[in-house]
């Protein structure tokens, strides 16, 4: 057993975007390309020889080979103690939830999220410090200025352990510690929810459909919500995590997650639906024929939270991505706490929940979550709508549709304009830069433009800045434009158009979304000549 140092050439490229490093596995099977970035890991995080690092990821192609390098080289850097998924596999929030518990020094997270698997799929890497979540920008950006010039990386040749069985081994001097992948997790859901009244529920004859999408919460769901809960067999479906997701696109949105919508919007439909996506941190409500959107979810589950044990004692606080529907804005006002609005990006939200300043989070692209870790949290997202559904004993589509009455209903829809060409892309949002001086005050289409900026993000713990974080175009009812540039696609450009209507008219809660939000569009088309410029007249996908 010996530990090498390798020459390499860098690779460029290597920046980690919204979450993580993620590319193409054809990339990532260059040689050197993993290992460089490892390396550059291990020189940014500071000094964490005779520490313990927690590592999985979310099964995809490449997942094994890449656990067994990084183990190699963790060992060769002094790792103390590696905590491993058992067969590599850890979803995001178990990683972030296992870090927390066990007082890790951070952890390696293997997983591209929602984005196809397999050889042609992609891969990706995320490091997450201390308090579980993913690095802050000062070491991806330190990280990502060591992979342009490093020419060397370490690594041990001694043998990668059996990964499939759970208990103890050594590379080197450091310990190599397979863990059930599930057990701590559930221990932490089983202490934040009422597991009593859920498992009444289903022993009740309440049914549900659980589709992990051939992916990561699989085995989670399955050991949670059937095992635990008592849910029939059958609840959960493609609950086998597959290399390559089983061709799919495993994103739970209304376009990706079809089959379930199909069922729920079907003659049959269960009493509640959910799915997650490869690597189990976001996660889709279904109400019997009713979609619930991420932004609805958030502020529900807001407004309600009190019905679950873990949130008995009140929210500190809400936090939403920018893009993010207004929804939980008027949730946190009637109960007279914070909503700060953050650039997308879980960790953003990483120094508000550290902070106690916040409890809950979510973003618009299927993200919920809370203090109870540093990561979005799929799984999580459905146990608190079951805890909500047992407590208040009433369907999922009424609690929707009580909340709108309530707190009226923001119209919400995203509108992706994927694999774009780059510089059409950019130049769009810099002419819509261009105009953002001129637009407030003026009428359009029936609006008025209340605030036309460039979104800047002020971090109230630790005062950095993020600025050119989406252009949004606010009008006085508290209709918005927003446009921005994917930090995740791994193609080209995506443009996302996030459009949404405040409705306070309880007898105008039914139209369909397209409808209620058809003139935002048009005044979105027209401003950011997005036609002409990219030469797509309709959306890839609309969510
Ligand atoms: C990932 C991140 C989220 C982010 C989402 C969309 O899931 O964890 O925080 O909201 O990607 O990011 P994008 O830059 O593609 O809109
Ligand atoms: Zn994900």
């Amino acid at each position: 057993m010996t530990i090498h140092s390798v020459a390499s050439t860098p690779y460029a490229g290597q920046r980690p975007g919204t979450s993580g490093l993620r590319k193409k596995v054809s990339e990532f099977l260059q040689p050197g390309y993993l290992e460089n970035f490892v390396e550059a890991i291990f020189q940014t995080i500071g000094d964490c020889r005779g520490q313990t690092l927690v590592l999985g990821g979310d099964g995809r192609y490449f997942n094994r080979t890449a656990v067994g390098v990084i183990l190699q080289m963790a060992a060769a850097h002094g790792v103390g103690r590696v905590l491993v998924g058992q067969g590599g596999i850890l979803s995001t929030p178990a990683v972030s939830c296992v870090i927390r518990k066990h007082a890790a020094f951070g952890g390696i997270v293997l997983s591209a999220s929602h984005n196809p698997g397999g050889p042609e799929g992609d891969f990706g890497i995320k490091y997450n410090i201390g308090n579980g979540g993913p690095a802050p920008e000062k070491i991806t950006e330190a990280l990502y200025l060591y992979t342009q010039t490093n020419a060397l990386y370490r690594i041990s040749d001694a043998a990668v352990p059996d990964l499939d069985t759970v208990g103890v081994s050594r590379i080197e001097q450091m310990d190599v510690e397979v863990i059930d992948p599930v057990s701590d997790y559930a221990e932490l859901m089983a202490s934040l929810f009422d597991f009593a009244a859920i498992k009444a529920l289903f022993a009740g004859g309440f049914t549900m459909r659980f589709d992990a999408m051939h992916a990561v919460c699989g085995p989670y769901a399955h050991a949670i919500l059937e095992g635990m809960l008592g849910a029939p067999a059958g609840t959960v479906i493609n609950g086998t995590p597959l290399e390559d997701f089983g061709g799919h696109h495993p994103d739970p949105n209304p376009v990706n997650a079809a089959e379930l919508i199909a069922e729920m919007f079907g003659a049959a439909a269960p009493d509640f639906g959910a799915a997650s996506d490869g690597d189990a941190d976001r996660n889709m409500i279904v109400a019997r024929g009713l979609a619930v959107t991420p932004s609805d979810s958030l502020a529900i589950i807001a407004a309600n939270a009190k019905l679950a044990p873990g949130y008995r004692a009140g929210l500190a606080g809400i936090a939403r991505s920018m893009p993010t529907s207004t929804a939980a804005d008027r949730v946190a006002k009637s109960l007279g706490i914070p909503c700060y609005e953050t650039p997308t990006g879980w960790k953003y939200f990483g120094n508000l929940l550290d902070a106690g300043m916040v409890t809950l989070c979510g973003e618009e692209s299927y993200g919920t979550g809370s203090s109870h870790i540093r990561e979005k949290d799929g799984l999580w997202a459905v146990l608190f709508w079951l805890n909500l559904l047992a407590a208040s004993g009433k369907p999922a589509a009424t609690l929707v549709r009580e909340h709108w009455a309530t707190f009226g209903r923001n119209y919400y829809s995203r509108h992706d304009y994927e694999a774009v060409d780059a510089q059409a892309a950019e130049a769009m949002m810099a002419h819509l830069r261009g105009q953002l001086g001129q637009l407030a005050g003026r009428q359009l289409d029936g609006f008025t433009v209340a605030l036309a900026d460039d979104f800047v993000y002020t971090d109230p713990v630790d005062l950095s800045v993020t600025s050119k974080q989406g252009v949004r175009i606010v009008m006085t009812d508290g209709s918005r434009i927003v446009f921005r540039l994917s930090g995740t696609g791994t193609e080209g450009a995506t443009i996302r158009l996030y459009l949404e209507k405040y409705e306070a008219d309880q007898a105008r809660h039914a139209i369909d979304p397209q409808q209620a939000l058809a003139g935002l569009a048009t005044i979105a088309a027209n401003l950011s000549q997005l036609k002409t410029r990219t030469g797509r007249d309709h959306p890839t996908i609309v969510t």
